[in-house]
């Protein structure tokens, strides 16, 4: 069985950190984000192969993850010449398939029972299963209305105030029956969300829910990003690499160095590489990427830091996100909520 994972989009939200890195390979502690994503698909056996549909920035993507060697899975590759939105893409990517598809959006982190998932898309006998997640407010996302008898009749994406009538959303997570893509038209750009799913219930076809309100988050907005990264420290998502570590864990690689007189206080980590010198302090919920020089007396507070990043003398940066090879001049204050793409000038003393 084939999973499609659909990680051609642009990340628009996350920019400026996706400018140079694509949405997919964000890092998460310094492992790109889909790795996480295939740690979950590889869970369910029957998968042998996860075939990456992309268009932003491929080459970066394939480089990083080739043909799967090491992963444990075959990965293959399908890019779109230009954008076919998300039903687009499965119809690209899957179009010539004959046996039930595993599709998944490319932001998401959960740890959904796959296999629970598939059990009930067989015993229904269903043209498609979707799963679904309680979420405070749906506005952001696909509410998705069912029956009692957990059957998918209402799909409306992105829903306004006043068309919320219940809290269960589209948590990017499909099995599907690729005999229904004859209704995706070939090369256009066309919404799984939008088109797609309508028709289904329009269609009266089995399409099935499997509700499930474990951990599920989309990585896709910078708040989101950042709330991953606590939610691995506080292990109210077990991955790693703090799974298994004690709780408030200080992760420092033992390839950083920590200056005597600086100070770090957990859950946090630190990469390889990296300097803190004296009289520095890495306050919790931090997460300070390879190569990074903290200078002495900075403060680095909730903020995520990427790779080859300086933070000057006495700076403080505050619940921040700041990308590669960023410059933090001294006495500078980030005061929270910054977001800095890669390779940012700070000029010392700055208030932002
Ligand atoms: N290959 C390809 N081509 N992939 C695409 C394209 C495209 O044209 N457009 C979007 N994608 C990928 C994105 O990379 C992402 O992984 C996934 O499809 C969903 O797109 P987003 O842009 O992240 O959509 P969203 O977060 O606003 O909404 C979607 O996800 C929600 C759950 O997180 C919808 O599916 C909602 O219904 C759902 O609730
Ligand atoms: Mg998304």
């Amino acid at each position: 069985m084939k999973a499609i994972l659909l990680a051609g989009g642009k990340g628009m939200r996350l920019r400026p950190l996706t400018i140079h890195t694509p949405k997919p390979i964000v890092p998460i502690f310094g492992r790109p984000f889909l790795h996480y994503q295939i740690d979950l698909v590889r869970k369910l056996p029957e998968i042998d192969e996860v075939i990456l549909s992309l268009n932003y920035q491929p080459r970066r993507i394939e480089e990083m993850f080739g043909h799967g060697d090491g992963l444990g899975v075959r990965i293959s590759y399908v890019v779109e010449a230009t954008p076919l939105g998300t039903g687009g893409a499965v119809k690209y990517a899957g179009g010539s398939l004959d046996e039930t598809v595993v599709v998944f959006n490319g932001d998401v982190m959960t740890q959904v029972d796959l296999s629970a998932v598939l059990r009930l898309h067989r015993e229904r006998k269903a043209k498609a299963t979707i799963v679904l997640t309680p979420v405070a407010n749906p506005s952001a996302y696909g509410l998705v209305e069912t029956d009692p008898d957990g059957n998918v009749r209402r799909f409306l994406e992105k829903p306004k105030p006043e068309e919320i009538t219940c809290n269960t959303i589209n948590a990017g997570i499909y099995v599907l029956e690729p005999e229904t893509f004859d209704r995706i038209p070939k090369d256009t750009v066309w919404s799984i969300e939008r088109s797609y799913f309508p028709s289904l219930v329009e269609r009266r076809e089995a399409f099935v829910a499997y509700v499930y309100d474990g951990y599920w988050i989309d990585i896709g907005a910078p708040d989101k990003y950042a709330q991953v990264h606590r939610d691995i420290m506080d292990h109210r998502f077990a991955a790693p690499p703090f799974e298994g570590t004690p709780l408030g864990f200080a992760m420092v690689s033992p390839e950083a160095r920590v200056e005597d007189g600086a100070r770090v206080d957990g859950p946090c980590f630190i990469d390889e590489g990296t300097v803190v010198k004296a009289g520095a302090h890495v306050a919790p919920y931090s997460v300070i990427g390879r190569q990074c020089q903290i200078e002495e007396e900075a403060r680095i507070e909730g903020s995520i830091v990427w790779a080859n990043t300086r933070v000057g003398r006495d700076a403080v940066v505050r619940q921040s996100i700041l990308g590669r090879q960023c410059h933090i001049g001294r006495n500078s204050i980030l005061d929270g909520g910054i977001v800095l793409g890669d390779k940012s000038v700070v000029t010392d003393y700055s208030r932002l």
